[in-house]
């Protein structure tokens, strides 16, 4: 299946190289959408009892509305997905801000990472802690910094000069965190072994001006050391948005998605494509599924070398799609053509989105 997934991949690539695709029509009314996760990994069913589920999914549905109106009202792709982080990062379910998994030390360390793909401004922090809502600070780097990422203890005074919110260590701890720490230094297990969803949330989206932004935010994985940072904040890998082709927000094992630059690869692959043809028209004449396999075709290879997770993804036709190799992933999307749906699990049926 991966080869197959691989060859087609190619094959899509070389034929869009050497045959012009034919020009459709342009929609009268400009199109937005928007896709949101809140962490991938080991999520099933057995494990899940009918009332949490039903919390995940109300939150998913809160946080994409939140972006939705943002977009339905002619507002901007970065204010949309920020608007989604920010309501997952203040939510102890998932694995940023509020609820975000222990370090080593028992302390919380975020990291997070925002792009707009109108120039390709970006805006990281790493290690940070404190930080109500680190997305925030991310942006505030792009906006108000001459840098793209900064980390520790400088990220934390230019938050205070910024005039970010800061919490108490407290107000970020929840009891299943906790314990997930102390399980994991009383039994010796790794991080993947009691982080059994990752938990990082993320948004990407496109604005009725034709503008994509991504966004993710996290917390990292239980029990981390050394000052260690993970993708989320690594622009080219858990974050990634280009007007020209697309908008990607990853979650999963972090190392994996650094070293295959995950976001910037499926990004460059649509643009090469894109290249061929000089309107959003000539990347919606490969049909909805093109971008899915090239999406799969880069999560196929973080899979090869032994990483896990997903990705959320928006084009600049308006598509938005999910990819990952894990059991489950936290997920939503919604569009101006109607659609409005949030998913856990890998086997849930997901209707076209166009
Ligand atoms: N994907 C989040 C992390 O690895 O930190």
């Amino acid at each position: 299946m991966m080869l197959f997934r691989s060859l087609a991949a190619a094959a899509l690539i070389v034929v869009t190289t050497v045959l012009p695709l034919p020009a459709l029509a342009q929609d009268d009314e400009p199109r937005w959408s928007i896709a949101i996760h809140g962490g991938a990994g080991t999520i099933r069913r057995e494990d899940m009892t009918p009332e949490r589920e039903a919390a995940y999914r109300a939150a998913l549905q809160q946080a994409l509305d939140a972006g939705t109106r943002i977009l339905e009202e002619g507002g901007s792709a970065l204010d949309a997905i920020e608007a989604a982080i920010l309501l997952m990062e203040d939510d102890p379910k998932f694995n940023a801000g509020r609820g975000a998994v222990y370090t080593w030390e028992g302390a919380h360390e975020f990291d997070a990472s925002i792009m707009d793909g109108r120039d390709r401004d970006a805006g990281a922090v790493a290690g940070v802690t404190g930080i109500r809502h680190p997305i925030l600070l991310a942006r505030k780097v792009m906006t108000d910094s001459p840098h793209v990422m900064l980390a520790g203890q400088g990220a934390e005074q230019f938050a205070a000069e910024q005039g970010l919110e800061t919490m108490p260590p407290e107000w970020f701890g929840t009891e299943a965190r906790r314990e997930a720490l102390e399980r994991m230094k009383a039994d010796k297990l790794s991080a993947l072994d009691v982080d059994i969803k990752f938990g990082t949330v993320g948004a990407v989206a496109l604005d009725r001006d034709g503008n994509m932004a991504a966004g993710t935010s996290t917390g990292g994985m239980t029990g981390k050391r050394w000052g260690r940072i993970g993708d989320a904040p690594v622009i080219g890998a858990g974050t990634y948005a280009d007007n020209r082709s697309c908008a990607v927000s990853a979650t999963g094992w972090g190392e994996y998605f650094i070293r295959v630059g995950v976001a910037k690869s499926i990004c460059e692959r649509l643009l090469m494509v894109r290249n061929f043809e000089s309107t959003s028209a000539g990347l919606r004449a490969t049909g909805p599924g093109f971008a899915q396999i090239l999406a799969d075709s880069v999560m196929d290879d973080v899979k090869r070398l032994g990483g896990d997770g997903g990705i959320i993804l928006v084009t600049a036709a308006g598509e938005t799609l999910y990819s990952f190799n894990t059991a489950g992933m936290y997920r939503g999307r919604a569009t101006s053509a109607g659609v409005s749906e949030v998913a856990i699990y890998a086997d849930e049926e997901q209707p076209s989105d166009r």
